[in-house]
């Protein structure tokens, strides 16, 4: 491999163009080529973004200078493009969820295994330094035996009836939203910092708007064109708005999670409490410099993001002093940074730091339990 790590992106929409932005801040990686839904769209995304070459999915893969893909696009389409990337001999990050089925995230797995090739999936919110702190810590101790977790991630952009995008329809999104979208980076953030691993859940859904009004029109994202009555067509949701799940772990201790994409001002805010026997930690993303650290016999802690009062474990992932804050675009690019050093070697290592296709199956199998505990409205184990 040249020096060099050359990468293309696939689907530019929100996420595509901030793992470029993450990319163009690592020093060894160049973002040579992107892809998008026709070569038209893709031409214009190409100049707009500042990319050399411009291709639709099958003409990418031919090229054989390019030594990874990131694929940014809906849901349904992970699966054959992950399967289509490994097939090609590159290596592959791809965005969560890694597959709408179990079944083809198995094979994904299996195929990734098989070919030695660098694969990930982008749980990006693992990257918050503070994150890691908590891991480190409880690795290490300062939180004792683990009692409870108590989670939620809440969100407000599809608040409104009107408010629509393809996670709301099933055949691009899968069978579950809320827990799909988001629930699954907070079970990720439960598990990776715990230790644990869930081993029942009892899930009580609501679908809060029956159903949407779906614009007949393409409207840009955040574009402000007014719609009349007749733009819209009025569609059935099958899927949740909200979602309260009780968690069992391996350990006897329990938890529980809260996830809503129709919380009013909840812009993106995944929060996490976890009670231990030595301390309690809180970590909420919407200020994702300081960890509350919670003390019985003595003062209440808050830790500010800072290389010098971190472990090293979590300094690793600071890239400026205290004070100077980082934020969701940084977790990104701290995980490409442990990524691509893999990738620098040409293989995927034993046991890798950043979450991988496997760890993709894992949020597959919790989510898919959990939308047949609503179903069922008992207890299912995993
Ligand atoms: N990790 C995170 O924090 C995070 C955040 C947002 C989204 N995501 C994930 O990223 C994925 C994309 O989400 P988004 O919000 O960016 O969606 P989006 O709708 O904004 O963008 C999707 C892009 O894919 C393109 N596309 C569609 N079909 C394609 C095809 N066949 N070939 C090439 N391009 C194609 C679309 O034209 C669009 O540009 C989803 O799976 C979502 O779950 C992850």
């Amino acid at each position: 491999m040249s020096q060099t790590i050359k990468a293309a992106i696939v689907g530019t929409g929100f996420i595509g163009p901030a793992h470029l932005e993450a990319l163009r801040r690592l020093p060894n990686v160049e973002v040579v080529a992107l892809c998008e839904v026709t070569q038209e769209l893709a031409n214009e995304k190409a100049k707009v973004l500042g990319i050399p070459r411009a291709y639709t999915f099958d003409e990418m893969l031919k090229q054989d200078d390019i030594d990874v893909v990131h694929i940014c696009t809906p849901n349904f389409l992970h699966f054959a493009q992950a399967k289509a990337v490994l097939e090609s001999e590159k290596h592959v990050i791809c965005e969560k969820p890694l597959a709408v089925k179990i079944h083809e995230a198995e094979e994904l797995v299996k195929i990734a295994s098989a070919t030695g090739l660098v694969n990930a999936v982008h749980f990006n919110l693992r990257y918050y330094p503070m994150v890691r702190q908590m891991k480190t810590m409880r690795e290490k101790g300062d939180l004792g035996e683990v009692y409870s977790v108590m989670g939620s991630y809440l969100q407000d952009w599809l608040f409104f009836q009107t408010d629509y995008n393809w996670r709301l329809e099933p055949d691009k999104s899968g069978d579950s939203r809320a827990i799909a979208d988001i629930g699954s980076h907070l079970l990720d953030i439960t598990e990776y910092v715990t230790g644990l691993k869930i081993t029942e859940v009892m899930a009580d859904f609501s679908t809060v708007h029956k159903t949407r009004l779906k614009p007949l029109k393409a409207i840009e994202t955040y574009s402000d064109t007014k719609l009349q009555a007749s733009d819209y067509a009025e569609v059935p949701i099958n899927t949740e708005d909200h979602a309260t799940v009780l968690l069992r772990f391996d350990n006897g201790s329990k938890g529980s999670i809260t996830v809503s994409q129709v919380s009013a001002g909840r812009k993106n805010r995944l929060n996490i409490e976890i009670a231990g026997s030595k301390s309690n930690f809180e970590f909420n993303s919407e200020r994702p410099n300081e960890l509350w650290i919670g003390k019985r016999d003595k003062a209440n802690e808050q830790l500010m993001k800072d290389p010098s009062l971190a472990y090293p474990e979590a300094s690793a992932l600071i890239s400026f002093p205290g004070g100077h804050n980082e934020g969701f675009p940084d977790t990104s690019k701290q995980m490409f940074k442990e990524v691509y050093a893999a990738i620098a070697v040409g293989k995927q290592p034993e046991n890798p730091s950043y979450p991988t296709f496997a760890s993709g199956l894992r949020e597959l199998i919790i989510g898919e339990r959990i939308v047949e505990s609503d179903k069922k409205q008992a207890w299912v184990k995993i």
